[in-house]
């Protein structure tokens, strides 16, 4: 098989086979297919699509880049959960020690920041010390001691979706229902638990702007994981305005924290709670929802979610002192403060916008990570749909670099606005 074939076929519109994809996934983590040769196949695909066959052997094949994951010796019924990525969406880091707390092991590998969205490890990552590179053993282990991990792909696990990942995100071919769900779904195979809960984002912060193809993703990720003898759960919930305030890696951390010590915006709270209480569900502690909702609603008022934390930060080598200390986190010191030019209502016509904002400002540009600032981001002082008067603050940028306001200032002006009637605020939970 030539590689040059391969993406002149996807390029034509042609369908792959089983072996076709094996080969190029196989090639492409063993460095014989070199990163243009992937890039050209990536657009291809991007613009040609996947059917469900390919998009299913395109996941075995990258989960059988690395290895798998064995949890027979864990404890319960396992359950992993992931979200399609959002702006300020740091659900992740409340709902897994809050779902662990409950009684459920949550064996969780996930990603970096990709496109405009913020990701999981570079957040935990503003934690000193955190390590997100596990081996296998270490995860496993961690489950057994914890009930809970949170680690990268590696060159052990997933191998495929850490390279493929990297060049989406320098490719523009990010936003692809197959290229996202193989992303996903081989991470969760890996993983090892057999139950996953995704919280599928739609809006303009989302990779999936309209609810119908926020539904669609739904499907295709609950179809190419039920080939892999999956049980996969989707809850469609709103990115059109970010989740909380903060957007930005340590600034979200900060929030989660809050959150989990008894504070926070009142929508992470409620979204948090509702995935951590599905995950009791799908572990089969509790059967009735208002049951599972009690008991992750005791675990996070009690502190013990916030204990939990505590304890997989430490595990994972960072100084878990953040949580009874969030201060302890690194904020950048330079502060703007982004005001109404007039009365009305806060709009965001564009989240991903502020998402974008929040990656120049840590000087993330999009697809091209040096080393990124973890202690700048933005906070939203005003939130869609407030009622605001001119000179009211409605954004703080934390920066560390001042050359870094302008670009970010561009983006916000072209996120948000004053409007003169109340702009829809979509229920968080869609569907
Ligand atoms: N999250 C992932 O893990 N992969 C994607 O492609 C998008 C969101």
């Amino acid at each position: 098989m030539i590689s040059y074939e391969l993406i002149a076929k996807k390029r034509d519109g042609g369908r792959h086979d089983r072996q076709e994809l094996e080969f190029l996934i196989d090639g492409f983590v063993s460095g014989r297919i070199t990163d243009p040769q992937m890039a050209a196949w990536l657009m291809a695909a991007y613009l040609r699509g996947l059917d469900s066959r390919e998009t299913a052997y395109l996941t075995e094949a990258m989960v059988a880049s690395g290895k798998t994951v064995d949890l027979s010796g864990v404890d319960g019924e396992p359950v992993d959960k992931h979200s399609t990525g959002g702006v300020g969406d740091k659900a992740t880091l409340v709902v897994v020690p809050l779902a662990a707390a409950a009684g459920v092991t949550v064996p969780k590998l996930s990603g970096r920041a990709l496109g405009h969205t913020g990701g999981t490890l570079d957040k935990l990552e503003s934690i000193s010390g955190f390590r997100a590179g596990l081996s296998v053993a270490e995860f496993v282990g961690q489950l057994k001691s914890v009930g809970a991990a949170i680690a990268a792909q590696t060159a052990d696990l997933v191998p495929a979706d850490k390279k493929i990942y990297a060049l989406r995100d320098q490719t523009a071919t990010v936003a692809s229902i197959p290229l996202i769900a193989a992303s996903i779904i081989s991470k969760k195979a890996a993983g090892g638990a057999k139950n996953i809960l995704i919280d599928v984002k739609t809006g303009s912060g989302a990779f999936m702007p309209t609810l119908a193809e926020s539904r669609e993703l739904a499907a295709v990720l609950t179809e190419v994981g039920d080939g892999l003898g999956l049980k996969v759960r989707c809850l469609i919930t709103d990115m059109s305005r970010p989740l909380g305030r903060a957007v930005g890696n340590a600034l979200e951390v900060k929030e989660a924290i809050d959150c989990l010590t008894g504070g926070g915006p009142a929508d992470l709270r409620e979204l948090s709670v509702r995935l951590a209480a599905l995950m009791v569900e799908m572990a089969g502690l509790v059967a009735d929802p208002d049951g599972a909702v009690r008991l992750v609603t005791k675990c996070l008022d009690s502190g013990q979610g916030a204990q939990k934390f505590k304890e997989m930060i430490a595990a994972q080598g960072g100084d878990s002192r953040v949580v009874d200390s969030p201060d302890l986190l690194s904020v950048a010191p330079g502060r703007r403060v982004i005001a109404a030019e007039s009365d009305g209502w806060l709009n965001i016509a564009d989240c991903g916008r502020l998402g974008l904002a929040s990656a120049v400002l840590a000087g993330g540009h999009l697809g091209e990570k040096g080393q990124i600032d973890r202690s700048a981001g933005l906070v939203m002082l005003a939130k869609l749909g407030d009622p605001v008067k001119t000179g009211d603050p409605l954004i703080e940028l934390y920066y560390s670099d001042k050359d870094r306001l302008e670009a970010a200032g561009a983006a916000i002006a072209e996120a948000i606005g004053v409007v003169s009637a109340r702009p829809e605020v979509r229920p968080l939970i869609r569907e």
